[in-house]
């Protein structure tokens, strides 16, 4: 015989996150605190949540109609959590919401939203597993979401991130390597350190560790950009001339022939200088485009995506990097080797205040110095397996 508390306790061991299923009722908004959230089905897209039979605000979400809207709770929304779990009736009085596309309540400040239609509720012993079928969806917040572990609310910062897809695999073992280095890295700068590996003909977002406070959207991991001018011009600059051919002919043929003339130069620009810099600000724009494009990581990056990217060239390892004052720094790069060819393109993403050179070369020295360290690291798992 298994007794609750045990039941409770051991199952206490598995985290999970936070959510507010919600739904519009003929007298207003009605909602439900749930933990049993969970994906079920890609095609056709479907998730569920597991309410009590017992439970009277899963009886008000039946009643209200066929749909509902599950709410992501951010690492913050701990009393919005509260507030709903709560046992009454005017849940919503000091929760700020808005209507979703199926017409109900989306709260404020949520990670993500995904509104559904009630395909099925199948019998589970004391609970009842509900079945929605997804309609829409959209991440809405940067945030951290609210987690639920050992009966207490936390929340989850990971040390970095790396991308889960099958053709990065083979990097994916060496971007191990290098996380060390990306996290002491975003720690020591407060900011956003990432990796990226070619692949194909695709620069993909192997890892991430930090934020940056200009971004309000975290990295995606696993994102594709085009292995394009101006973009990559680490793997070019210490690349064969066959790299460079390639990264110089993915240009658009439509580029005005000047700009086509400064890619060209970038390569053995960018490899005197030992680092690649980008300044300025645009580069939510084209992340924001590469994700409504691409969802990130499956599908090929767009033409569309690579002429935004046209748009901002100038800002792309200039010709001169020397300025008195402040500017905006974007994002920073150097190589990470195994052996002579580069692994990865090791980013720093610059803040939202603008810094001045001195701050730049201090950058582009902390980037070097752990560049140098992870380049050792996989030359001695090289040899290592070289025997
Ligand atoms: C973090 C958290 C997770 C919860 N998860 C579930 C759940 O998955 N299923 C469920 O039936 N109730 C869950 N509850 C309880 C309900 O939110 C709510 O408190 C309970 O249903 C109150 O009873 P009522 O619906 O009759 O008002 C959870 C509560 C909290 C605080």
């Amino acid at each position: 015989m298994i007794d609750s508390a045990r039941f409770r306790e051991v199952l206490g061991q598995y985290p999970t996150g936070v959510v507010i299923v919600t739904a519009m009722a003929e007298d207003g908004p009605v909602g439900m605190t749930v933990g049993s959230f969970t994906s079920v089905s890609l095609d056709p897209p479907m998730v569920a949540f597991l309410p009590a039979k017992s439970s009277s605000s899963w009886a008000a979400l039946r009643d209200a109609g066929d749909h509902f809207t599950v709410n992501i709770l951010a690492s913050d929304q701990e009393d919005v959590c509260r507030l709903i779990a709560m046992r009454k009736t005017d849940k919503f009085k000091d929760v700020e919401w808005h209507e979703s596309g199926l017409g109900n309540p989306i709260i404020q400040g949520a990670v993500a939203i995904i509104d559904c239609t009630r395909v099925a509720v199948h019998d589970a012993g004391d609970h009842e597993i509900v079945v929605g079928e997804v309609k829409a969806l959209e991440v809405r917040s940067a945030e951290y979401p609210l987690l639920f572990f050992r009966g207490g609310y936390g929340s989850f910062k990971p040390a970095s991130l790396a991308a889960a897809e099958s053709d990065l695999m083979q990097h994916l073992g060496l971007v191990n390597l290098v996380r060390p280095s990306m996290e002491r890295l975003a720690e020591r700068f407060e900011t956003e350190v990432t990796t990226n590996a070619l692949v194909g003909r695709e620069l993909a977002l192997t890892a991430s560790a930090g934020r940056s406070d200009a971004r309000p959207v975290p990295t995606r991991v696993g994102m594709r950009l085009p292995f394009a001018p101006p973009a990559a011009a680490v793997f070019a600059a210490w690349g064969t001339q066959e790299l460079r051919d390639l990264w110089i002919s993915s240009v658009n043929r439509k580029v005005p022939r000047e700009l086509l003339e400064e890619f060209k130069q970038v390569p053995d620009r960018v490899q005197k200088r030992g680092y690649a810099v980008t300044f300025g600000q645009h580069f939510l724009e084209v992340e924001s485009l590469a994700a409504k494009t691409g969802q990130g990581a499956l599908h090929a990056p767009s033409a569309e995506l690579h002429a935004e990217m046209l748009r901002y060239a100038s800002a792309y390892n200039p010709a001169s990097v020397e300025f008195d004052g402040l500017r905006h720094v974007q994002f920073v790069s150097v190589p990470i080797f195994d052996g002579d060819k580069v692994a990865f393109q090791l980013t720093l993403w610059g803040p939202r205040k603008k810094v001045s050179q001195a701050e730049l070369l201090n950058y582009v020295d902390a980037l070097q110095e752990e560049a140098a360290l992870a380049s050792a690291a996989i030359q001695r798992v090289g040899e290592r397996a070289q025997g």
